[in-house]
């Protein structure tokens, strides 16, 4: 057991991860390319994982010039021991790959079901897993496991997602029990919709399952429970993810971060 870090001073610089390693999952685009980018601005040598080379590769071009660097690691995360492997040696990890698929149950094709499941929760706990021996071994590490309003409550016709990430909030809380006398946080972001190509391609299936033309399922599905009517920007939820990073947050643990516009309100 290492003694954890001390208390920040009342009046800590910003986020610095100058000579700090960060591992991303699905870099490629929405959320993961704007953490990133947001990790390396912080100076962090982020290894950007994805199963998207084109989309890693422009990830890398955007982040010339930044303090840190973008490494690109081409990785289909449906590979668990492969995915357990990257993670080694990382401080900073940010389980954020994703993907949705949006049916009622009794259509849910189960072998999607299994591959939501394997991306969304096995696969974090895998790259936890593997990022756990080396934050330990030095007292520090920050997870942070990007989640979902539907971490929180559910949706119809949205199983798997939802099952994987009410599955991935007990599994951050687990790890930050396990990690606090370590000096590893673990903790969850849960945005409602954000604007993404994940949020682009479910307008169709949703006008579907809910019966309503495309262009009425923003305002009438995705903004209906949200009090703040517009879409979340991916660099809003990456400044959530950065500030979980910092010394100002080495006392947050366990919990869910909200960005959801009040919809948990209700
Ligand atoms: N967009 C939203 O409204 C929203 C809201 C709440 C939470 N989230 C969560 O944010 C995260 C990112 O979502 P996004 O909206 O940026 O989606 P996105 O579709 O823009 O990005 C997801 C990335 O994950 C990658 N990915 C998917 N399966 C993979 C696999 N098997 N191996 C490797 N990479 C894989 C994709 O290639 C893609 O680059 C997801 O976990 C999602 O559930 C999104």
């Amino acid at each position: 057991m290492t003694t954890p870090p001390a208390a920040p001073g009342p009046h800590a610089p910003s986020l610095d991860l100058g000579g700090r390693t960060a591992l991303v999952t699905g870099a490629a685009g929405g959320i993961g390319r704007a953490c990133a980018l947001r990790l390396a601005v912080a100076g962090a040598k982020v290894r950007a994982v994805d199963r998207d080379a084109t989309g890693l590769e422009a990830l890398a071009e955007s982040a010339a010039g930044l303090p840190g660097a973008v490494e690109p690691h081409v990785l289909d995360l449906t590979d668990l021991d492969a995915a357990e492997l990257a993670a080694a040696g990382t401080d900073v990890l940010v389980n954020n790959a994703g993907l949705q698929l949006v049916r009622p149950l009794e259509e849910f094709p189960p072998d999607v079901f299994h591959t939501v499941l394997t991306v969304m929760l096995e696969a974090p706990f895998r790259l936890i897993r593997g990022a756990l021996p080396h934050m330990y071994g030095q007292g520090w590490g920050r997870i942070v496991n990007v989640s979902s309003v539907h971490g929180l409550r559910a949706s119809p016709y949205k199983s798997a997602y939802v099952a994987a990430k009410h599955g991935l909030e007990g599994l951050s809380k687990t790890a930050a029990l396990e990690g606090a006398s370590h000096g590893v946080t673990s903790n969850c972001v849960n945005p409602a919709y954000v604007r993404t190509p994940l949020v682009e391609k479910q307008l169709t299936d949703q006008a579907r399952a809910h019966g309503l033309p495309e262009e009425r399922v923003l305002a009438e599905v995705l903004l209906r429970d949200s009090a703040v009517k517009r879409l979340i920007e991916p660099e809003e939820v990456a400044e959530a993810v950065a500030y979980l990073c910092g010394p100002q947050a080495s006392f947050v643990t366990g919990t869910s971060l909200v960005l959801d516009g009040g919809w948990t309100a209700h």
